[in-house]
């Protein structure tokens, strides 16, 4: 049953499949007769498309997807990027028909698989084992905690701290007020009445979410001056926004409880490879090398080039600065998430990154889509179904957020 944006509906369809929010709020059931008041409240709540079974008022043209010669092409060249994965497993299969759809509609086809001599960068000059246990003594400087993510993991941590404590933190910054207000006033939070104040912002949407939205958005900041000849960032931040957006909209539309912090922790979750991008940029170099001459996926590249994955300098940041366990467990273990305190969060996260990766939203230096945990797909008992649902809703949003972080339409 085909998908028709929100401006292709007409009163009198029938909905093929429920309709809910990014908090999995139920907005229509499937069943129902679209009536014109539900059009607006579609709109409101951010959805972009609903799945139709029969239209009673005229069959208007589907979606356009695209034309099938430029699907078969973009799915011929995306085969070689899913190497790493079974397309015989109902999910990754979903994932690569998402993929096709989403790559046909926006342009987005695959990039050539970069070539040993095309990739920057020198062998390492630190024996692995050295580095690591550099950065375990801390003779290697990993950034210092600013002091606004120092208080703010405090209040995460503290029961007790209240709103204005909170309020006050972020205050002190007008950069990250303004940019958090801009947030939780879009339909990604779909809150019907403008939210004016952090205060009030923390007092709807909860202390702990506002500042780990807070901490994910600074940490960020830090990492975003690392130079275009060791990484694009504007890709690998719009690669972390995907993240973060499917993994907020992935856990309401399965129905997972517990949500919050997601997004941040989709933002953060390849937060090891900025710090080896801004402190280590010659073996970034040397292991992007060895992963276009090998055939290895960049994070066991790291293991063969550095020895560690960037999952561990993730671990040994997060204990420096103190990141709340329940920010940094998904963000450690996102590619193997049956390690973690929570595994289905972790799962949320190893799941969004694979999307964010066959869709081509951003870059993160890693060229094949990483694999699926079929353990981890397991876990989190979504059918292959709620994918075709979730991403495109996820990709609406993501639009938005690339242009208020990015300033622009985001990058490829
Ligand atoms: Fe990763
Ligand atoms: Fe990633």
């Amino acid at each position: 049953m085909p998908y028709y944006s929100i401006d292709q509906l007409k009163p009198g369809m029938i909905l093929a499949a429920d309709v809910a929010d990014t908090n999995g709020r139920l907005l229509l059931s499937k069943g129902a007769a679209i009536e014109p008041k539900h059009l607006n409240i579609f709109k409101m709540w951010g959805v972009p498309e609903v799945r139709v079974q029969r239209a009673e008022g005229g069959e208007p043209e589907a979606a356009p997807v695209a034309d099938p010669e430029t699907m078969r092409r973009v799915a011929e060249s995306l085969m070689p990027v899913f190497a790493k994965n079974d397309l015989n497993h109902p999910a990754v299969g979903e994932i690569f028909r998402q993929a096709v759809i989403h790559r046909s509609r926006s342009g987005r086809t695959p990039s050539e698989k970069p070539r040993a001599d095309a990739a920057a960068g020198q062998p390492p000059t630190a024996s692995a084992s050295e580095m690591r246990k550099k950065i375990k003594n801390r003779d290697i400087k990993l950034p210092e905690i600013p002091t606004i993510i120092f208080k703010l993991n405090d209040t995460i941590a503290d029961p007790f701290s209240s709103s204005d404590d909170i309020a006050q933190v972020i205050s002190k910054s007008p950069g990250l007020a303004a940019l958090l207000l801009r947030i939780v006033n879009s339909a990604f939070y779909g809150f019907p009445s403008r939210i004016d104040s952090i205060s009030r912002a923390v007092t709807i949407i909860g202390s702990k979410e506002i500042s780990a939205l807070a901490v994910g958005i600074t940490t960020m900041e830090i990492f975003k001056d690392i130079p275009a000849a060791v990484f694009d960032m504007q890709a690998f931040t719009h690669h972390s926004l995907a993240c973060g957006v499917l993994a907020r909209i992935l856990a309401a539309g399965g129905n997972i409880r517990n949500t919050e912090q997601l997004f941040v922790s989709g933002l953060l979750h390849d937060i090891g490879r900025m710090v080896i991008f801004k402190y280590f940029p010659q073996q970034a170099g040397a292991m992007l090398l060895a992963a276009a001459e090998g055939k290895l996926c960049l994070h066991d590249a790291e293991k063969s080039v550095m020895g560690f994955r960037h999952t561990d300098i993730a671990a040994d940041l997060f204990e420096k600065w103190k990141f709340p366990l329940s920010l940094s467990q998904s963000v450690i273990y996102h590619h193997r998430p049956a390690a973690a305190q929570d595994p289905a969060r972790a799962a949320i996260i190893h799941l969004s990154d694979i999307i964010a990766h066959a869709l081509g939203e951003g870059k993160s230096g890693q060229w094949y889509v990483p694999p699926l945990d079929a353990a981890a797909w397991d876990k989190l008992r979504f059918s292959p179904q709620t994918l075709a649902t979730v991403i495109p809703q996820a990709m609406h949003h993501l639009s938005f957020l690339t242009t208020i972080f990015l300033g622009g339409s985001g990058t490829r």
